[in-house]
């Protein structure tokens, strides 16, 4: 029996060292891309999937990042006052995106940690997403979408994105194995974390796109370790693989890593190019280099 994803995680507890020295005082998630910070692009990608509660997995020192989608009276104030009616429309739509939730993640443990740290907000055989705001993607139907309508098709599978790279960068990601492929999606039948070349099953990489059954929680409870000796998503979801089923799909659309200063600066240059205010201008500089 299908239900609809409602909620989605969002594990965005990291210390965000790659960004130092920004990240000192800044969390990571807060840094923009063009003119919305890194959480509000994934959060925005959620409401357009038809998600209304949003679920941040966070250390104590992120209150901003909720505050950032709170209304903002003050703010609404002055700008009235200065009849600027057009910014009023741009900030009210944030408290809009959904309900929001904080949970707070004690130590950074891993990823699989993290994920479990928000299990009380579901119930058993209930699935949901989980959206990794670094891997910020750029598509039509947005990508937690895209898996979503996979996920209707299965009997409560599990459904994880998928990206080919390169063999020589496995090793900075999920990889999986595939028993069959269909038109748009393969039947997962293993994992590995951050495999060495020789060893990857497979070019295809695990975008930090997941709809997850809850079932996973089992498996994150016992809190086993992994790869870098921490409690890995990647390792809990060979856990689906039999019951109710693991599947993974190539999505379209292009992602950026803005986990680090390369792929961040590559999603912003490329935001702002269909960015109607500045494309223009901004092609222009780009020439100029
Ligand atoms: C995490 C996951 C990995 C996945 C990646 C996607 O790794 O553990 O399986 O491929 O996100 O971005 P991290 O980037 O946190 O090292």
């Amino acid at each position: 029996m299908n239900h609809k994803i409602s909620k989605a995680i969002f594990p965005i507890a990291g210390l965000g060292t790659r960004f130092l020295p920004a990240t000192k005082s800044v969390p990571k998630e807060m840094i923009t891309i063009l003119d919305r910070p890194i959480i509000e692009w994934a959060v925005i990608e959620a409401a357009k999937s038809g998600i209304d509660e949003m679920i941040f997995v966070t250390s104590s020192r992120k209150n901003i990042v909720l505050e950032h989608f709170e209304k903002s009276e003050l703010l609404e104030f002055n700008l009235k006052k200065k009849n600027k009616l057009d910014k009023i429309k741009l900030i009210e739509t944030q408290n809009r995106l959904g309900k929001f939730s904080l949970v707070i993640q004690d130590e950074p443990k891993g990823l699989g940690h993290a994920v479990c740290c928000a299990s009380n907000f579901f119930d058993k055989d209930q699935s949901f997403a989980v959206i990794l705001p670094d891997d910020l993607i750029m598509s039509k139907t947005p990508a937690i979408k895209q898996l979503i309508e996979i996920y209707e098709k299965t009997n409560g599978g599990s459904v994880i994105g998928l990206e080919k790279v390169p063999i020589n960068k496995v090793s900075n990601y999920g990889v999986i194995e595939y028993k069959k492929k269909y038109k748009n999606f393969f039947t997962v039948s293993a994992v590995v974390e951050k495999p060495n070349k020789s060893e990857a099953p497979s070019n295809l990489s695990i975008v930090g796109r997941y709809i997850l059954n809850s079932k996973i929680f089992q498996f994150l409870k016992l809190g086993k370790k992994g790869f870098g000796n921490e409690i890995q998503l990647t390792d809990s979801l060979v856990s689906l693989i039999d019951s109710p089923g693991l599947f993974g799909t190539e999505f379209d659309g292009k992602r950026f890593d803005c986990g680090n200063k390369l792929g961040f600066i590559e999603a912003n240059i490329n935001f702002g190019i269909n960015d109607k205010e500045i494309n223009k201008h901004l092609r222009k500089i780009i020439k100029k280099l």
